[in-house]
């Protein structure tokens, strides 16, 4: 039987934490969507075009150690906003969100145009400055030398492009529940996230 969890969200906003800690308590697969874009926009340095890049995607691009940084995450942002690019990458989406045993797919467009039947949306945000602080404590952890103030207006940049772009724009399915992390840990986060879940399992 397939179950599909769709979790979509701004950059940053507790999205690929949470997936990944559902996924685990329920046994289901998980998808990073935004590592297919980032691996595309990170094959586009080595001179690709963007749908040269996606329709020529592997598993091994999706292992590159550089996806993590603040330049993949703008390039992913960039080539995302190519219907083309979007189209290569559908198919492999929606296959792994109707596998058999449940998905956990964290995203943008999961549950407006990935999933759009799946059994739980959510759509979770925080704060922009929240949301900087943490993803600058994981960049500096990760060895990279850039300011709060730098990762706080590379979010927006990011975040600006992907809700005002034509095609799968960055917003909240109509049926999907809102999550606040803001002013939650992790830990309030999942247990919150799980029990939300369990409740329309049944
Ligand atoms: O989730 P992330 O920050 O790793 O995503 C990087 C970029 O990829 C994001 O700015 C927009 C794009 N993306 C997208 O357009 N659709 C998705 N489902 C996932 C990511």
């Amino acid at each position: 039987m397939s179950f599909c969890i769709a979790i979509d969200g701004p950059a940053a906003a507790g999205k690929g934490t949470i997936s990944k800690a559902v996924a685990k308590h329920f046994g289901f697969a998980h998808l990073d969507t935004g590592l297919l874009y980032r691996a595309t926009g990170a094959k586009t340095f080595e001179g690709l075009t963007p749908i040269e890049a996606a329709e020529s995607l592997t598993a091994k691009d999706l292992e590159r150690d550089d996806l993590r940084s603040g330049d993949a995450g703008q390039a992913a942002s960039r080539v995302a906003a190519v219907p083309e690019v979007r189209a290569a990458l559908v198919d492999f989406q929606q296959a792994f969100a109707r596998r058999e045993g449940g998905a956990v797919l964290d995203g943008r467009d999961i549950g407006t145009v990935i999933c759009p039947d799946a059994e739980v949306k959510l759509y979770v945000i925080a704060s922009d400055e929240v949301r900087a602080t943490r993803r600058h404590k994981e960049l500096v952890a990760k060895g990279e030398d850039i300011s709060l103030e730098a990762v706080l207006e590379d979010l927006r940049e990011r975040d600006e492009r992907d809700a005002a772009r034509a095609t799968a724009p960055l917003k909240p399915a109509d049926d999907a529940t809102v999550i606040d992390t803001t002013e939650m840990s992790i830990d309030e986060a999942v247990a919150q996230v799980i029990a939300l879940i369990e409740a329309r399992r049944g």
